[in-house]
């Protein structure tokens, strides 16, 4: 196994754990909905944001407990995204990480409390001592979590994924779209490493920089994968984005362009590195694997 498969994997069980430890079940009527968010965090996943707090925090040395409390913590919101994102009412998809989605296994409803539920635990999981005993440092994660989750991230990315006037963006509407959609969460990803380890200014900016180069290679790369690759590799539905004429860097410029595309913005994301020497080195093998990957 390469370094880079290794580190991942090792950070996925670790992920895994913390999630678990985080999210306990309840034997009281509504533990139903802590199933479901246990269901969605659990058991799956690439883990590749909590990867790169991880990465991140580990250019300062934070401490191990901290970075893996904001890694669970961003993995939630993830979690959320997708619970809500196979929703009927958005991209209705029955297959998430191999298995049926929550609103299959349970229902709407259902899945949508506990998309809720995951997003405001989150928060919770931020503001406790245990991710920071500096209450600066944690005001400083949860301010930065709630901005790329929210209209100006995330939720704004998915809003134009699903709107009408989506099938009409030139080049530079698909490059907002998928910095909201996918960029802002895989970019906290990258600056939350920097937050807990008081970064200076030079080095949050190069994080950042190179967290908008691989996030939007990394959207380029799952619209590709949905081309390319099959439901066994992905764990989830193939095919369907321009089924649902979704607005794609791939429908935009074509399968060869795109994956050009990404390549080069693989290239761009390691030199935004240099200042880190070879302290960063499995952040550039990240980068690789963003490109590479089939699922
Ligand atoms: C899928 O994200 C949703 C996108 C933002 C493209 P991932 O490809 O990271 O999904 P998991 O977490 O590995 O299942
Ligand atoms: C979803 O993008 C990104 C989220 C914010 C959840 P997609 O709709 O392309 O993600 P997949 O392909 O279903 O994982
Ligand atoms: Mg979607
Ligand atoms: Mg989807
Ligand atoms: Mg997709």
């Amino acid at each position: 196994m390469s370094d880079i498969s290794l580190a991942l994997t090792n950070c996925a069980r670790a992920v895994e754990e913390k999630l678990d430890e985080l999210l306990p079940t309840i034997l009281t009527p509504e533990g139903e909905v802590v199933e479901a968010m246990r269901y969605s965090a659990l058991g799956g996943g690439k883990r590749l944001r909590p990867f790169l707090v991880m990465e991140t925090a580990k250019l300062f040395d934070v401490d191990k407990a901290y970075a893996l409390q904001v890694a669970a913590a961003l993995e939630m919101v993830h979690c959320y995204s997708l619970v809500h994102d196979d929703l009927p009412a958005m991209d209705d998809s029955d297959l998430r990480r191999g298995r049926v989605t929550v609103h299959k296994k349970w229902d709407d409803a259902t899945a949508i409390l506990a998309g809720d539920g995951l997003l405001t635990e989150a928060f919770a999981v931020l503001s406790d001592q245990a991710t920071h005993s500096d209450m600066a440092v944690r005001l400083k994660l949860i301010s930065g979590l709630a901005i790329a989750s929210g209209a100006k991230g995330m939720v704004g990315g998915q809003m134009i994924d699903l709107s009408p006037s989506r099938s009409s963006l030139d080049l530079e509407g698909i490059t907002r779209l998928q910095a909201l959609k996918t960029g802002a969460l895989i970019r906290y990803a990258c600056e939350a490493g920097a937050i807990l380890g008081n970064a200076k200014a030079e080095e949050y900016e190069a994080l950042s920089l190179y967290a908008e180069d691989i996030g939007l290679a990394f959207q380029i790369v799952d619209d590709l994968l949905d081309h390319e690759a099959t439901p066994e590799e992905t764990g989830k539905p193939t095919g369907v984005d321009s089924d649902a004429g979704k607005a794609t860097f791939v429908g935009q410029l074509g399968l060869e362009n795109a994956r050009a595309k990404a390549n080069e913005l693989i290239d761009s994301a390691k030199s935004r590195l240099d200042i880190f020497a070879g302290k960063a080195q499995l952040l550039r093998d990240t980068a690789t694997f963003i490109v590479e990957r089939r699922s």
